[in-house]
């Protein structure tokens, strides 16, 4: 069946990067059958200067609509002295709540070729593929109560509270549960039940829920610091690792960086599974709009194609596409084409249309 697409590039390098996508679409339709019906908008600050907003109530319908949101980045200094309600990074934040997109989802995998880039020895890194699923929705950055407050002795207090209710665990413990099936079938669960009741809950539900619905899949638990430390010590230990916003917000920027490279890593933000079967997905890579290189053609487009293999895997059921597009990944890597951010010696410097043609005839 025909999929709907939804492809918003964005500002900076997105829609550079985005370009080379297009052509990897282009060829899957032509060669492989694969039914695409792709509309295209603008968001950030593209849209800023079009419409005057970042982000068009149309274009969040259309997101709605869409079987997947494929996302480039957003964020432009030239709207960098406006409100907060008019910059362009406001784009992502509401798409994120309109869909409800409540699981994060950062692959951290190590290319074999490109394992002398990690910030860890070649040998603790290389074959690495793990999976941070981070809570985006809930936890400490939204709970109530939360304010600064000024006491009467004049001084003053800032509050957060961390709140995670029964339903909010389950369901992004189900979306690592399940992707842990279709992997190497292992979840670690990391909070700090030791020194808090939501990490209390948390170990609790996930264990609950593991027994009742997911009891062929090896579930651990790991306190969030000492995974940090774990992550860094011996990282292929991990699997699925599936965790709260605050904590998932730092591991998977720690996990990031074993990678290498920011131009390398894509991610996935998923909502609910709907009446209608569908399931809310945006797909993007982590890194932002790139100001300081845009408009030179250098920016790594890998990202943002390895991010369009995630969206061929998990929304549109094509595996056997998104395979090959990371093997394409691979391939180029092994043959020595680098773009600037992840160059090393001895290796060919190639541009970012020369790094998305290598990928397409691999
Ligand atoms: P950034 O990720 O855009 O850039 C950080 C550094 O990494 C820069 O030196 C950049 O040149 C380099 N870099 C990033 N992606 C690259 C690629 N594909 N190839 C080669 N080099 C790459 O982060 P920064 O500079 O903090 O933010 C720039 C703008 O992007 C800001 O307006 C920020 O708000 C926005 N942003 C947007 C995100 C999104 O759309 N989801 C995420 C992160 C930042
Ligand atoms: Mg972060």
């Amino acid at each position: 069946s025909t999929r709907k697409l939804l492809v918003l590039p964005g500002d900076g390098i997105g829609p550079e990067v985005m370009r080379e996508v297009a052509h990897i679409a282009g060829w899957l339709r032509h060669h492989r059958g694969l039914a695409l019906d792709i509309d295209e908008d603008l968001v950030g600050g593209a849209s800023l200067a079009v419409h005057g907003v970042p982000i068009r109530d149309a274009v969040i319908e259309k997101a709605k609509a869409a079987d997947a949101v494929l996302f480039g980045s957003v964020g432009d200094p030239a709207w960098g002295h406006v409100g907060f309600d008019k910059r362009p990074e406001v784009a992502i934040l509401k798409l994120r709540q309109a869909l409800d997109l409540f699981a994060n989802l950062r692959p951290a995998q190590v290319f074999d070729a490109l394992a002398e880039a990690s910030t860890l020895k070649p040998e603790i890194v290389r074959g690495l593929d793990i999976m941070i699923v981070r809570e985006t929705v809930g936890g400490i950055y939204f709970g109530e109560p939360r304010g600064i407050e000024t006491l009467p002795d004049g001084s003053r207090r800032g509050i957060n509270t961390e709140v995670y209710t029964t339903a909010e665990i389950e369901r992004v413990s189900r979306v690592a549960f399940d992707l842990a099936r279709a992997r190497s079938n292992r979840v670690c669960s990391v909070e700090k039940c030791n020194v808090m009741e939501s990490g209390l809950l948390w170990r609790e539900v996930v264990t609950d829920l593991h027994k009742r619905e997911y009891p062929d899949v090896q579930l651990s638990h790991m306190l969030a610091d000492n995974c940090a430390m774990q992550l860094v010590r011996d990282p292929r230990q991990f699997d699925v690792i599936v965790t709260g916003n605050l904590f998932g917000d730092l591991l998977s920027d720690l996990a990031s960086m074993l990678t290498g490279s920011l131009g390398m890593l894509p991610s996935a933000t998923l909502g609910a599974v709907q009446d209608d079967g569908r399931r809310a997905a945006l797909y993007e890579p982590i890194h932002g709009s790139a100001p300081d290189i845009a408009g030179k053609g250098i920016a790594n487009p890998l990202a943002q194609i390895l991010s369009f293999a995630m969206l061929l895997r998990y929304s549109f059921d094509r595996e056997d596409d998104a395979a090959l597009i990371e093997k394409a990944v691979s391939n180029v890597l092994a043959s020595g084409l680098r773009t600037a951010d992840i160059m090393s010696d001895g290796m060919a410097r190639v541009g970012t249309e020369m790094m998305g043609q290598a990928v397409l005839r691999e």
